[in-house]
C-alpha cells in the first residue's frame, strides 16, 4: 500500500515535538508502509534537503535512544519532502495536487497541523482543488474550535467535502498505551466488571498535571485556556474510556456510540454548581524543578492582564444507572508539583470492621498515565508482626496498606508504541477506532460551554504558586464531599 502525508504546519511545533518524533519511530519499528511520502508543508522558502536537514537538527535535541543514528535518519529523510505553501492561495494548491497526482498514492493523509483558525479555509480550498477523493483522509488536531459554534463550523465545512469515515479526529490520550490498557483491562477481563459501578466505587479522580509551564505557546495558550486545552477533550475522553458500557463490538462505530452515551449523560451545569464545583487558578511565580519560574503573566506572549486560566478542578457526576451519585473529579493544570497523569477509582470501605484499618484507607485502582504506565490496587494486609502474634490480638490489628504494582514497561519490556505513533499508523490504516466522532466533539463542547460563559463573563481565576497542586480552593471542592484527592490523602 503507497502513502503520501502532507503535513500542513511542517515546520510548527506539533510537527518539531510529537509529529516527525512520532514518524521517524513508526519507521524504526518498520510499521511505516514502505516507499511513503511525508510533505512538510509551510510557507518558508525551502527546498527538500534543506528541510531534512531542518528535521534533522531537530532530532539531535532528541535524548537517548530515540535519536536517529546518520544512517537511519539518511534513510528516514528519503522519505522527506517539503513543499512552500501560502494557505490562502489557489494555486498553490493546485502545485499540490500536481505533487500528489504525479504519483497517486492509495491514501493521502492531509494532517491539518496548523492554527485551528484556518482550518475551514484549508479544507475549502483543498476541496477546490479537487484534492477530496476517496483516497483522502484527513486529520483535525485538537481544539477543533473554541466553542461549540465555531466546532459546528469546522465540521460542517470538512463534511461537505468528506465523509465522516475520512475524517480522523485526534485526540492523542486515546492513544496512550496505558488508555489501551484501560479497555484491556475493562473489556478483556471480567474481574472488575461487577465492581464497577456506584454500590462499590466511592469516587473517581482523574488528574492530568503537568510540571511544565506554557513554554513557547503563550500567545496560543492565552487564547485557550486548561478548560479548552486539556479537559474538553482529554480529560473527557478519559472519563468516557472509564465510565462506558462494555461496546458490542471492537469496531469504531460501537465504541464510540457508548462514548457518546457518557458525554450524554454528564450532569448539567447549574449556576449553582458552577459556583460551588468548578475552580479554576492561573500560576504565579514558584519554583519548577528547584529552581526559581515565572508566573503565568510574565510568559511570553501571555497578556501581563490574562484572565486565563492555567488549572481547573471540577467535580461531576454520570447519571445514569451505574454511575449516578459518583462524584468524578477531574483536575489538571500546568506548573503543578510534579508530572502526573493518572485515573484513581476509590472503592467504599468494607462495610463491617473487624479490623483496624489506618484513617483514609480503603480499596483503590489506579491507573497510571505517565510518566508511569501500569495499574496499581491498593489492599489492606496483616502485617507479619512477631509480637502482635504472640500477644493474641492479631484479628484487632491493624492492617498495612500494601499494593500489586503492574508496570506495563518492565512487564512488556522493549520499546512501546506512543501514542502519536500508533494513531498515525491508524490513519494510514484507516482504523477510526481512537478518534473521535463528530457528535462526541458536539456534546463535550457542549457540556463545557457553560463553564467557558461563566468564566468570560465573571471573576478571575485563582492564583497558585507554580510547583503546587494548584488553589487551595481546589481541595476545599472536594473536601465538601469528604474526600481528599490523592497526595493528601
Ligand atoms: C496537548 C496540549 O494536547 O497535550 C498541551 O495542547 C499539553 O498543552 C499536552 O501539554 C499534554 O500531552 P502529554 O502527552 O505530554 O500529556
Amino acid at each position: 500500500m503507497s502513502f503520501d502525508l502532507v503535513l500542513f504546519g511542517g515546520t510548527g511545533d506539533l510537527a518539531w515535538r510529537k509529529l516527525m518524533p512520532a514518524l521517524f519511530q513508526a519507521f524504526r519499528h518498520g510499521s511505516l508502509p514502505e516507499g511513503g511520502r511525508i510533505i512538510g508543508v509551510a510557507r518558508d522558502d525551502l527546498s527538500d534537503d534543506a528541510y531534512r536537514e531542518l528535521i534533522q537538527s531537530r532530532f539531535k535535541a532528541v535524548e537517548g535512544g530515540k535519536r536517529p543514528s546518520e544512517e537511519e535518519f539518511k534513510e528516514f529523510a528519503s522519505m522527506l519532502h517539503y513543499l512552500r505553501m501560502d494557505l490562502s492561495k489557489p494555486a498553490d494548491y493546485a502545485r499540490l495536487g500536481k505533487l500528489l497526482k504525479g504519483r497517486n498514492a492509495d491514501t493521502v493523509v492531509m494532517y491539518l497541523a496548523t492554527a485551528p483558525a484556518l482550518f475551514t479555509s484549508v479544507v475549502e480550498q483543498i476541496a477546490a482543488a479537487g484534492l477530496n477523493t476517496p483516497a483522502t483522509r484527513m486529520v483535525l488536531e485538537k481544539p477543533l474550535g473554541h466553542d461549540l459554534k465555531s466546532n459546528r463550523a469546522i465540521n460542517d465545512a470538512v463534511q461537505k467535502v468528506l465523509s465522516e469515515n475520512q475524517i480522523f479526529r485526534i485526540d492523542h490520550y486515546l492513544g496512550k498505551p496505558s488508555v489501551q490498557n484501560l479497555f484491556a483491562m475493562r473489556f478483556g477481563n471480567a474481574l472488575f466488571e461487577p465492581i464497577w459501578r456506584r454500590e462499590h466505587v466511592a469516587n473517581i479522580q482523574i488528574t492530568i498535571a503537568e510540571d511544565l509551564g506554557v513554554e513557547k505557546r503563550g500567545s496560543f495558550y492565552d487564547q485557550t485556556g486548561a478548560l479548552r486545552d486539556m479537559v474538553q477533550n482529554h480529560a473527557l475522553q478519559l472519563v468516557c474510556a472509564m465510565g462506558m458500557e462494555p461496546p458490542i463490538n471492537s469496531h469504531a462505530d460501537a465504541i464510540r456510540d457508548e462514548k457518546l452515551k457518557v458525554l450524554r449523560s454528564l450532569k448539567p451545569w447549574t449556576a449553582e454548581e458552577i459556583g460551588l464545583h468548578a475552580i479554576r487558578g492561573q500560576y504565579g511565580a514558584g519554583t519548577a524543578y528547584g529552581e526559581r519560574v515565572p508566573g503565568y503573566r510574565d510568559e511570553p506572549g501571555v497578556d501581563p492582564d490574562s484572565k486565563t486560566e492555567t488549572f481547573v478542578a471540577l467535580r461531576t457526576e454520570i447519571a445514569n444507572w451505574r454511575w449516578a451519585g459518583v462524584p468524578i473529579y477531574i483536575r489538571t493544570g500546568k506548573r503543578l508539583a510534579s508530572r502526573d497523569a493518572r485515573i484513581e477509582v476509590n472503592f467504599r470501605p468494607a462495610p463491617h470492621a473487624i479490623f483496624r484499618v489506618p484513617a483514609g484507607n480503603a480499596n483503590k485502582l489506579v491507573i497510571n498515565l505517565q510518566p508511569k504506565d501500569g495499574l496499581e490496587l491498593h489492599l489492606l494486609a496483616q502485617p507479619q508482626d512477631k509480637r502482635q502474634r504472640s500477644s493474641g490480638t492479631r484479628m484487632e490489628s491493624q492492617l498495612a496498606p500494601v499494593q500489586l504494582d503492574l508496570d506495563f514497561d518492565k512487564r512488556f519490556g522493549g520499546e512501546r508504541v506512543g501514542a502519536y505513533e500508533r494513531l498515525l499508523l491508524d490513519v494510514i490504516d484507516g482504523r477510526l477506532n481512537l478518534f473521535v466522532r463528530r457528535d462526541e466533539q458536539e456534546e463535550a463542547w457542549r457540556w463545557v460551554e457553560p463553564l467557558l460563559d461563566s468564566w468570560s463573563s465573571d471573576g478571575s481565576p485563582r492564583s497558585y504558586a507554580a510547583g503546587t497542586w494548584g488553589p487551595s480552593a481546589s481541595s476545599a471542592m472536594i473536601a465538601r464531599d469528604g474526600f481528599a484527592w490523592s497526595e493528601e490523602q
